[in-house]
C-alpha cells in the first residue's frame, strides 16, 4: 500500500551524503522510551535524509535501562563499530536522548581506529532535530528561535568555550575573578539565552500586533506531520487567489496567504512547522511565538498522509504536540492528504475506516489538484458559519459606512428616514468590533 513516490523532501539528491548508521534502543517509558518498533527507526531515517545523511545501516537493541558509559551494552557497540567501520559511516545517530558523557565515551569507542580525516561523529535525536530546524531558519525570528533551542539544550552538556560567544561577549575580561573556563562559558552561554529571549519577546510583541489584525478576519492553520503534504495543500488552496501585492497584509510572514472566496468574503491561512513524534521540548518552548498562529485560527486542518504506513501513529504524534501549544479543544477539520498513492481498492478501505471515525473528515490529493476545492468549500462554510445578523444605525450623513457595508458584508435590507439609515447585514462580530472602535457614529439595535 505503501509507496515513496513524492515523498522526495528536495526533488534533489546531493552529490555527495553523509552515510550514517541508526540506532534504537528500545526502553521502558520510565527511561524516556516511547519506541513502537521499527516504525519508529523509519521516522529517525527520514530525519537523517532530511539532515544530508545516508542511511547505511541500522542496529536495535532492547534492554531495561541504559548503560550509564555507553548507552547501549558493550557487546552492542562492538558491533555498531563493526557496522560503522564495513559502512563508512561518518555519523551515527541514537533515536534515545544521550547524555554528554555518554555521546563523548561512544564517539571515543567509536574513533579508536580511525583517524580525524575520517572520523565518525555521534549525535542524539534531539540534536539531529535542532540541526534540521537550523538548516530550515530562514528568518531572522525562526534563526533565533533554533539558536535558543540549540544553546538551552547544550548548557548542561557545556564542555568547551565556543569562539563566537567569547567574541560576541568581547573576548578579554570576560571571565571573572577565580572563574574556571567551564563557569565562564556557562555564564556566557546563559547571556546569550537571555538576550535571545529578550529579544524573541519583542518580535512576539510585534507579531500580537499582526496576530491582533488577523484575528479581525477568519484564520486557519494547517498542521500535520511533517512531510504530510501541508505546504503543497497550501498551494493548491491559494493558487488563485495569492494577492500579490496585498498591502494590507504586507507586513504578515510569508506563510501566511489570503485566499478570496467571493466578492465580500475571505479568510487566511497559515502554513505551519511540521509535527514530527517527541518534538523536542525546547523547540516547541522556542517556537511558541511561531506556533502561536495554531493557538489562534478560528480552524485548524490537520493533515495526514494517507499513504504513511502508519497514519494513527502520526495523527496520535500531532495530537500530542497540538496538547502542549493549545490546551483543550479547538475546532479541527481532518484533511486525508495523498490518497492517490493509494490504489482504487485500499482507498476505499480506507476513507470508509476513517469516515467511521472522523464523519466530517475530506479526502484529497492535493498534487493531483484532487480534493482542494472541498477543503476551500469546508472552510467557506466554517467562515459564513460564523456570521451573524445585525441590525445597525447611522446617520444620514455617513452615507460612506453603508458603503462599506455594501462592500464587506452582505446587506440584507436598508431603509431611510429624515435622519438615520438603518442597515441588516450579515458578517462576523469580529469585523463589526472593528468598525465599531473607529467609528462612533455607528449604532448596534440588534
Ligand atoms: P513539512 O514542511 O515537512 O512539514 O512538509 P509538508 O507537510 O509541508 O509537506 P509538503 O507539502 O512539502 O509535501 C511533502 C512531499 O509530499 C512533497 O514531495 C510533495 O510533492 C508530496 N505530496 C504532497 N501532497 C501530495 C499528494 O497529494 N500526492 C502525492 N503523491 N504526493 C504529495
Amino acid at each position: 500500500m505503501r509507496s515513496d513516490q513524492g515523498n522526495d523532501r528536495t526533488g534533489v539528491r546531493e552529490v555527495k551524503r553523509q552515510p550514517t548508521v541508526l540506532v534504537g534502543v528500545d526502553l521502558p517509558e520510565y527511561f524516556g522510551g516511547m519506541r513502537g518498533g521499527e516504525a519508529d527507526l523509519g521516522e529517525l531515517g527520514r530525519l537523517a535524509d532530511t539532515a544530508g545523511g545516508e542511511v547505511v545501516g541500522e542496529i536495535t537493541q532492547k534492554r531495561d535501562r541504559p548503560d550509564p558509559a555507553t548507552f547501549i551494552g558493550k557487546g552492542k557497540l562492538e558491533e555498531l563499530q563493526a557496522v560503522a567501520d564495513h559502512t563508512r559511516a561518518r555519523l551515527v545517530v541514537f533515536d534515545n536522548e544521550l547524555s554528554p558523557a555518554q555521546s563523548r565515551n561512544i564517539e571515543r569507542e567509536l574513533n579508536e581506529s580511525r583517524d580525524e580525516s575520517n572520523g565518525v561523529s555521534v549525535l542524539d535525536r534531539t540534536e539531529l532535530i535542532l540541526d534540521i530546524f537550523a538548516r530550515h531558519a530562514r528568518t531572522s525570528q525562526a534563526r533565533m528561535q533554533v539558536e535558543l533551542a540549540q544553546l538551552q539544550y547544550m548548557l548542561p552538556r557545556l564542555r568547551k568555550l565556543w569562539s563566537h560567544l567569547e567574541r560576541q561577549a568581547g573576548g578579554i575580561g570576560t571571565r571573572g575573578p577565580g572563574e574556571t573556563q567551564l563557569e565562564t562559558d556557562r555564564r556566557l552561554v546563559g547571556r546569550r539565552i537571555s538576550r535571545l529571549k529578550r529579544e524573541l519577546v519583542e518580535v512576539a510583541g510585534n507579531r500580537r500586533v499582526q496576530a491582533r489584525r488577523r484575528q479581525e478576519h477568519f484564520t486557519a492553520a494547517l498542521i500535520g506531520y511533517t512531510n504530510a503534504g501541508k505546504s503543497t495543500l497550501m498551494r493548491a488552496i491559494t493558487q488563485a487567489d495569492v494577492l500579490v501585492a496585498d498591502r494590507l497584509f504586507a507586513t504578515l510572514d510569508a506563510t501566511t496567504r489570503r485566499v478570496d472566496v467571493d466578492e465580500r468574503h475571505f479568510f487566511l491561512l497559515s502554513d505551519t512547522v511540521g509535527f514530527i513524534r517527541r518534538l523536542p521540548h525546547h523547540l516547541v518552548e522556542s517556537f511558541h511565538a511561531t506556533l502561536q498562529e495554531v493557538a489562534e485560527a478560528d480552524l485548524l486542518l490537520h493533515v495526514v498522509d494517507a499513504s504513511s504506513s502508519d497514519p494513527d501513529h502520526q495523527i496520535a504524534s500531532v495530537n500530542s504536540v497540538l496538547a502542549e501549544i493549545v490546551p483543550g479543544d479547538r475546532p479541527l477539520l481532518m484533511v486525508f492528504n495523498k490518497i492517490d498513492l493509494l490504489d482504487a481498492e485500499s482507498r476505499d478501505a480506507f476513507i470508509n475506516r476513517y469516515r467511521m471515525e472522523y464523519p466530517d473528515s475530506l479526502f484529497v490529493s492535493a498534487l493531483a489538484g484532487e480534493g482542494p476545492e472541498a477543503v476551500r468549500s469546508a472552510l467557506t462554510n466554517a467562515l459564513l458559519q460564523k456570521e451573524r445578523v445585525f441590525r445597525l444605525q447611522m446617520p444620514l450623513h455617513r452615507m460612506d459606512l453603508v458603503a462599506v457595508f455594501h462592500r464587506t458584508a452582505s446587506v440584507l435590507a436598508e431603509e431611510h428616514d429624515v435622519e438615520h439609515c438603518r442597515v441588516t447585514v450579515r458578517m462576523r462580530e469580529e469585523e463589526l468590533s472593528r468598525l465599531r472602535s473607529t467609528e462612533p457614529d455607528l449604532q448596534i439595535l440588534d
